[in-house]
Order: structure tokens, then C-alpha cells, then sequence
């Protein structure tokens, strides 16, 4: 078993084209020619093509931050994949918490998003995870489980190899309140137990499982230490070059 680590930022809402230029520019200073990491920067829409430019001949790869499922058409102020793939897109970030929480995202629309990208030969990164109220409950698990089988109904083994997971509690998003190492890890585990169930052992060894939720350069080494934690969506900290090297490259 060797899954190699991915680390992506998600800038979100954050940077105009001349600020995303300088940003990617950083980024690749700092860590584009690493290889033993996957490293991936998510730019908001407006910015992808200029960022695209920037990343050339660097090892880090583009990533856009939804999609939308229909391939063209009339449906204002959407973006559709083959949009993406022709800025250079390998990375298309699906089911955001925040995507559920103010855009209307649902088990459903993740399904049919993850497989438009799969199609079209870019890797999904489907995001799941609990609210604050839902872990005090007790229903992580069942949260999780959910938002998973509906992401993948009707997607094979073959096609859920090429998928990417960010396991991403809501209550950890922007609060500064970082999930513990343990349990990012018990949730973790329980992922890839399910995606087993789901599929089989191997299916399930092989897809990467990334933590989201107040990732930094002074806790990311122990969450990525754990055995199932396989890279970090990063949010704030991705926006400053130096930090996210520090989330790449732990000291
Ligand atoms: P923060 O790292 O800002 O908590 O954001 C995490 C996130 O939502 C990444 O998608």
C-alpha cells in the first residue's frame, strides 16, 4: 500500500486575477518542483486561465472549486467541464460544505458532478463531513456514510480508484478548531472500512483520503501521520505561499 499524499488549496472566494498570479507565483517558488507530494491549487473561476500559465512547467497541478453537471447550454452563471478542462483542470473540488450550506448541493447533484468529471478524465475531490450538532450527536459516521453512497451510486470500482475524498468536519472549517489527529483518524479509517463494504480491500486501499478544517504548518505533520490521512484541503492557510509550503514540506 503506498498512497501518495495530495495536498490541495482551496482559495474559495479569495484573490483577484493579479492577486492569484502572484499567489500561484509563490506557490511555485516555494514548492513546484516537489515530487513525492501531489500539490494542487484551486483558484476561483475567474482566475483559472492566468493560474494555468503561471503552473506551466511546475509540478503543480490546477483545480477548480465545483462544476457544473450539464454540458452547455442555458444555465446562467454556470461552468461546465469541458469550460474547465480547456484552462487545464485536473482537480474539480465537489460537495463542499459550503456548496451544501449556501448553493443548494445535494447527495444527488455531488453524484452527478462526480460523474461529469470522471467522464471527461479529471479527478473528483468529493468533500463529506459532520456539523457541529451532528458529532455531538453521535451521527458522524452515519453522516459520512451517507454523503458517500450517494456520491458514489452507480460509480464502479475502476472509476472510484480515480476519486479523491476530503474528509472535512464543519465545525473545524475556518474556526481555527482542528479536528485531533484521532479523530481525523477514527474517521478516516471508518471511510475506507465503508468504501471496502462498498467495493473491495483493494479499491478502498488505493483512494486517497484528505483532511479539511483548519489544516496549518504546526498541526499538519501529525494528521498526516496518521496511517488513512493521505493529504489536506487546505482553506486560509493555502492563501499565503509560505504557510501552505509549510503544510507541503512539514518541518
Ligand atoms: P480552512 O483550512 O480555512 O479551515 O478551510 C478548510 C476548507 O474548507 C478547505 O476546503
Amino acid at each position: 500500500m503506498s498512497r501518495k499524499v495530495i495536498i490541495a488549496g482551496n482559495w474559495k472566494m479569495n484573490k483577484t486575477v493579479e492577486e492569484s498570479v502572484a499567489l500561484a507565483q509563490g506557490v511555485v517558488a516555494e514548492v513546484g518542483s516537489v515530487q513525492d507530494v501531489t500539490v494542487v491549487v484551486c483558484p476561483p473561476y475567474t482566475s483559472l486561465y492566468a493560474v494555468s500559465q503561471v503552473l506551466k512547467g511546475s509540478n503543480v497541478k490546477l483545480g477548480a472549486q465545483d462544476v457544473y453537471f450539464e454540458a452547455s447550454g442555458a444555465y446562467t452563471g454556470k461552468v461546465s467541464i469541458s469550460m474547465l478542462k480547456s484552462c487545464g483542470v485536473e482537480f474539480v473540488i465537489l460537495g463542499h460544505s459550503e456548496q451544501r450550506q449556501f448553493f443548494g448541493e445535494t447527495d444527488e447533484t455531488v453524484n452527478k458532478k462526480t460523474n461529469v468529471v470522471l467522464a471527461a478524465g479529471l479527478t473528483p475531490i468529493v468533500c463529506v463531513g459532520e456539523l457541529l450538532e451532528e458529532r455531538e450527536s453521535g451521527v458522524t459516521e452515519k453522516v459520512c456514510e451517507t454523503q458517500i453512497r450517494g456520491a458514489y451510486a452507480g460509480i464502479s470500482a475502476a472509476d472510484a480508484v480515480k476519486t479523491v475524498i476530503a474528509y472535512e468536519p464543519v465545525w473545524a472549517i475556518g474556526t481555527g478548531k482542528v479536528a485531533s489527529p484521532e479523530q481525523a483518524e477514527d474517521v478516516h479509517a471508518f471511510i475506507r472500512k465503508l468504501l471496502a463494504d462498498m467495493y473491495d480491500a483493494p479499491t478502498a486501499e488505493m483512494i486517497q483520503i484528505q483532511y479539511g478544517g483548519s489544516m496549518k504548518p504546526d498541526n499538519a505533520k501529525e494528521l498526516l501521520g496518521k496511517p488513512n490521512v493521505d493529504g489536506g484541503l487546505i482553506g486560509g492557510a493555502s492563501l499565503v505561499a509560505e504557510q501552505f509550503k509549510g503544510i507541503v514540506i512539514p518541518a
